[in-house]
């Protein structure tokens, strides 16, 4: 199975006098703050204009954020026009826009909008990127599954033309959607991997795909993956030890992305684990199945590469993906093993389905050894406690570099994908001494499980700068964003380290 980015959508700029409108299903979006009409649109027919300012008059249209108005509009050169409510002025940020976006998109269904004309010829503060992932986001379905009805196909929107004020600059508004658009999509790429079910989503899937990824032409990405005996030989046994209830065959998969002007190495390291059972300490059955999503951590790592790779940031990226399955079967690792990790470290296994901290651990220590980079992340679906603390609103951050922690959570409130930092005291990392070994996989009881699974990493960094992301309550099943459907996973990280990367490129840091 590839991953890849499927349809771009078309983006074009134009200032308000080339505006042309096609002869298709087209929609002119119109934004509007709360309580300030009449409407700003440059496109806009009189005609219209008087209709929509007489149902703001009525307050049908209010311009409060997650609102929007379409209007038929049969006659016009345009079929429709939506009012976007972005709600105040001064409250404005990415987030409300991309989500506003996301309600727009059923709009655009309903009515069967293939093309979006947006004006933001009266709104140049408004980020015209955040609109593009919200469409792109909000479009996505997940139908790989189902029967294929031709005429049941949703119509989607498959070109945006932005219309802008003369003073504005085409080409930047045009460079940055056309990154969002990337970006968005490569999003989607990682959802659709995770939401695949685990019989088609196995360690040898994400391997494939990773491989796929370094031999798109012009990559600048080398794939190695190492198989059962290489993760043998290197003495990778936590993460052997979690794959030997499974019958799937374990991979250690590695991207390796050079650039000639990089000044800095970062590696990611995704949790792919493509199923959770639990193993031996069973999970529950009731949502055992959402287990299949214990690998989007992986998808995240493996998107960002992907975007990477058509991006070309001028910084190393190293991805990494352990990838497992947890199985219980009669070989399968049992509570109170003891096994000895690539650094060396003991690790008394009390619990088996505190496995995401294995794979990792031996992934983790080999990489900082291996590729030594400047910056060690990783990103994993780790704990039911990170659910407890901070629900879908956030993913929990932590770690030992302060620099990539605060700019992350920076680049995260732009992409609306929200960090919230932990603490990692040393007390915490004294709650994982094992009692025969060197470390426990759990801690003594379920007190900051999200903190000490963090503090179990941190024995296996070394001395690398190192950030840790749990997205066991953002990567999927969102109910609030509405361009996420529940059902779906996110594809929490993938905007988030794509544009953190660009941006530590451009610093040349
Ligand atoms: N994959 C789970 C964590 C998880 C929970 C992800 C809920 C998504 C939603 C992880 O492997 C796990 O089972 N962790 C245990 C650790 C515990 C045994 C210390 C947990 O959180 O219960
Ligand atoms: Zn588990
Ligand atoms: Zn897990």
């Amino acid at each position: 199975m590839k991953m890849k980015i499927d349809m771009i959508t078309r983006i074009n700029v134009v200032k308000t006098e080339e505006v042309a409108f096609e002869d298709v299903e087209t929609c002119l979006v119109v934004p509007a703050y709360q309580k300030e009409f009449p409407l700003s649109s440059a496109v806009l027919t009189e005609e219209d204009e008087l209709v929509l300012q007489a149902l703001a008059d009525k307050e049908v249209i209010t311009g409060k954020a997650k609102t929007s108005y379409y209007l038929p509009a049969p006659s016009r050169g345009y079929k429709g026009v939506l009012v976007l409510g972005l709600g105040k002025r001064d409250e404005l940020g990415a987030e409300t826009v991309r989500r506003a976006a996301g309600d727009a998109v059923s709009k655009f269904g309903a009515h069967r909008v293939r093309h979006v004309y947006l004006d933001v010829s009266g709104f140049a503060e408004m980020p015209v990127e955040a609109f593009v992932e919200g469409v792109n986001l909000g479009q996505y379905v997940f139908d790989a599954y189902k029967k294929a009805e031709v005429d049941e196909q949703p119509t989607l929107v498959s070109e945006i033309t932005v219309i802008i004020a003369d003073d504005v600059d085409a080409e930047s508004v045009g460079a940055s959607c056309q990154v969002a658009a990337l970006l968005s999509l490569a999003a989607n790429g990682a959802r659709h991997f995770a939401n695949t079910a685990a019989n088609d989503m196995t360690p040898s899937t994400l391997a494939t795909a990773a491989e796929e990824i370094a031999h798109t032409a012009d990559s600048q990405c080398v794939c190695t993956v190492l198989d059962h005996e290489k993760m043998a030989a290197l003495g990778m046994n936590a993460l052997l030890g979690v794959a030997r209830g499974g019958e799937e065959p374990p991979k250690l998969i590695i991207l390796d992305y050079r650039h000639p002007d990089a000044k800095r190495t970062v590696a990611l390291t995704g949790k792919g684990v493509t199923f959770d059972s639990g193993g031996i300490s069973l999970k529950p059955s009731a949502k055992m199945h959402e287990m299949k999503f214990d690998m989007c951590g992986a998808a995240a790592v493996l998107a960002t590469m992907m975007a990477v790779t058509h991006i070309k940031p001028a910084i190393n990226v190293i991805g990494v993906v352990p990838a497992v399955t947890n199985m219980p079967d009669g070989r399968a690792q049992t509570p109170g093993d003891i096994v000895r990790a690539y650094n060396g470290k003991t690790i008394e296994v009390k619990n088996t389905d505190a496995e995401g901290r294995l794979i990792l651990a031996d992934a983790m220590a080999y990489t900082v050894e291996k590729y030594k980079p400047d910056c060690i992340v990783d990103i994993a679906t780790l704990t039911g406690a990170v659910v407890i603390a901070l629900g879908q609103c956030a993913a929990a951050i932590l770690g030992t570099d302060d620099d990539a922690i605060e700019q992350l959570i920076k680049t995260g409130e732009r992409t609306g994908e929200r960090l919230w930092r932990l603490p990692l005291w040393e007390d915490y990392e004294k709650m994982m001494e094992g009692t025969h070994a060197d470390l426990c996989n759990i801690g003594p009881d379920r007190e900051a499980g999200t903190i000490t699974a963090a503090a179990f990493l941190k024995q296996f960094v070394g001395d690398t700068p190192w950030v840790h992301l749990d997205i066991a309550g953002t990567a999927y099943g969102l109910k609030n964003v509405s361009y996420l459907k529940s059902k779906y996973a996110s594809g929490f990280g993938v905007r988030l380290f794509t544009r953190w990367l660009m941006e530590l490129a451009q610093e040349g840091k």
